[in-house]
């Protein structure tokens, strides 16, 4: 019953049935809300036998170490490269890595104590590195343009800019794209437009393009918090991601440290992602160029989102963790390009345990805020406490995701092994310099559409009408200002602001649900729904970016610029 009703729904959720709910059934916003889909994209289903959940152990992915320090900032080194991991048991994997592993190495930071991370592009195309969340300058915020070339790129001349737009080379190549992506392009000029805007960009005047290596640098001058980095290549951000190259960031300050938080082997960070396996054990992807070289784009189901049936906490399937009878501090992220979750804790006997979240994407709340359900998009992060005392010796408890079906429904599991000493807490005042700004704060007001449109002239995701062009200025904003921005949505965007955290101020004219306090970077706009967020553009100016973080969403034009002047 319920899996024929996940299959429905499953057939529901690509482009036909969420926008049709919207847009073709003239459905009102609000009777498309009282139907919203759980999800919006569409499971590829694995191709080998799936593992019993709960009987491998979560891995913890280790720490990165400095390879240097110099003036009071460490210098860490990355290498992109292919790598081979056993994911589901006795089958081997090939991945896109970080190091070697997935997720990769996880960069532990110091607020206000800026680092260098040297990034080696060792993988056969361009990449460019983002961290999500970081206040970082705009040079090293990892604008989809500003590749890394690895060694060898053939197209590379072009890709740099090189006077690209009368060269025969650049020609021949836009040719050949606009002829495989079956658009039919007609003449020269449109192929030129074809190569712009599916071309990894390889006309942005502005990009800052290396070869084989790149610095970033990171000031961290901000609160403290997880955050994650991950590939941004123009077009190509969803299977890069998809194939391993994520990890962890963790900033910290000596005022959270005081605070008496579970620490140590009883805090875990959670990096929640959902994946799919070929027969040969690889990972399932329906690109329409797997080289992931040249032409971008999923196949015709998959336009809306891509959906594994294996879920992955810290790249293992369903693992399980011993823990002790004692508050834990979970820090939660959903890295799956698509997949939406309503995280939920379990015991053996149907109770479900509090989780009290003390932070948001970026940083500790004011106060706890406690949830029985908590949902999570893409690229969001909660920071939850959970206390497993009340759980027998010997017990179990499930984190569920209330939003899936058959396998999907499990996430992982904790098996309480032994009663311990706690003398963790959670204070009732968490922090207090959460920025409180005001409507009247606000210099202006925008108001953004994040809806299924054109993209080349085939099915894309838009900002406003606008399909993601790195020429066009979408915002200019100044330094400083404060302003309120009304986003509305046909299906589910999780949209994401880079450098700037901000406020949620209302959902549907309504206030903000439980699980929008705090400051984010992020915010999950259910279908038909409009959010007003409010925040200040400070820190750094730039050329920055927002966009859907639905991967393929942003892979498919649903990203914009951001100026800050
Ligand atoms: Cu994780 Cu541009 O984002
Ligand atoms: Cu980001
Ligand atoms: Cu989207």
């Amino acid at each position: 019953m319920r899996d024929s009703r996940g299959m429905t729904r499953r057939q529901a959720l690509g482009i036909g049935g969420a926008l049709g709910l919207v847009a073709a059934t003239g459905l009102t916003s609000a009777a498309a809300l009282a139907r919203r889909p759980s999800a919006t994209g569409a499971e590829l289903r694995s191709a080998v036998p799936l593992p019993p959940p709960f009987q491998v152990p979560l891995p913890i992915p280790a720490a990165l170490k400095p390879v240097g320090t110099s003036g009071g900032a460490d210098r860490y080194e990355v290498t992109q490269r292919e790598a081979t991991a056993e994911i589901l048991p006795g089958l081997k994997t090939p991945l896109w890595t970080y190091n070697g592993t997935f997720p990769g190495p996880t960069i532990e930071s110091r607020r206000g104590r800026p680092i260098t991370v040297t990034h080696r592009n060792e993988l056969p195309v361009p990449t460019v590195v983002h961290l999500h969340g970081g206040r970082t300058p705009a040079a090293s915020d990892g604008y989809p343009t500003d590749l890394v070339l690895p060694e060898g790129w053939r197209e590379a001349p072009m890709r740099m800019g090189s006077g690209s737009e009368q060269s025969t080379h650049g020609s021949d190549m836009s040719m050949q794209m606009g002829h495989d992506s079956g658009h039919g392009t007609q003449d020269a000029n449109a192929a030129m437009r074809m190569g712009d805007d599916s071309g990894q960009g390889m006309n942005d005047p502005r990009a800052v393009v290396t070869k084989l290596t790149r610095d970033y640098t990171f000031p961290l001058d901000q609160r403290p918090t997880l955050l994650w980095y991950h590939d941004h290549r123009m077009d190509f951000t969803a299977p890069a991601i998809w194939r391993g190259l994520a990890g962890l960031h963790i900033v910290r300050d000596d005022a959270e440290d005081a605070l008496g938080l579970p620490a140590g082997p009883r805090e875990l960070p959670l990096m929640i992602t959902d994946r799919a396996f070929a027969a040969d054990g690889g990972l399932a992807y329906p690109s329409l160029d797997p080289t992931l070289r040249e032409r971008p784009g999923v196949r015709e189901p998959y336009l809306a989102g891509v959906l594994g049936d294996v879920i992955l906490v810290n790249g293992a399937p369903w693992p399980v963790h011993e823990v002790d009878a004692a508050r834990y501090r979970l820090r939660i992220l959903n890295a799956s390009n698509a997949r939406h979750y309503e995280l939920e804790a379990v015991t053996d006997d149907g109770r479900s345990l509090d989780l009290v979240q003390i932070g948001a994407d970026q940083g500790l709340l004011a106060a706890p805020v406690t949830h029985k359900v908590l949902p999570i998009a893409p690229a969001e992060r909660y920071d939850v406490v959970v206390d497993f005392a009340g759980v027998p010796i010997g017990g179990r408890v499930r984190v569920v995701n209330r939003l899936g079906s058959g396998r999907t429904r499990d996430v992982m599991a904790f098996r309480v092994a032994r009663k311990a000493t706690d003398d963790s807490r959670v204070p009732g005042t968490l922090s207090t310099d959460l920025p409180a700004w005001r409507r009247s704060d606000a210099v202006r007001v925008r108001e953004f559409a994040f809806r299924a449109g054109q993209m080349n002239s085939g099915h894309g995701w838009v900002i406003g009408g606008l399909p993601f062009d790195p020429a066009r200025a979408d915002v200019t904003t100044r330094l400083g200002d404060v302003e309120v921005w009304r986003l509305i949505a046909d299906v589910h965007h999780p949209v994401h602001l880079h450098l700037v955290g901000f406020r949620v101020l209302s959902r549907r004219g309504r206030a903000p649900l439980a699980h929008d306090a705090g400051l984010k970077d992020t915010v999950s706009l259910r279908p038909g729904e409009a959010v007003e967020i409010i925040t200040r553009f400070d820190g750094y100016r730039g050329r920055y970016l927002f966009h859907c973080h639905n991967a393929e969403h942003e892979d498919m034009g649903m990203m914009a610029n951001l100026e800050i002047v």
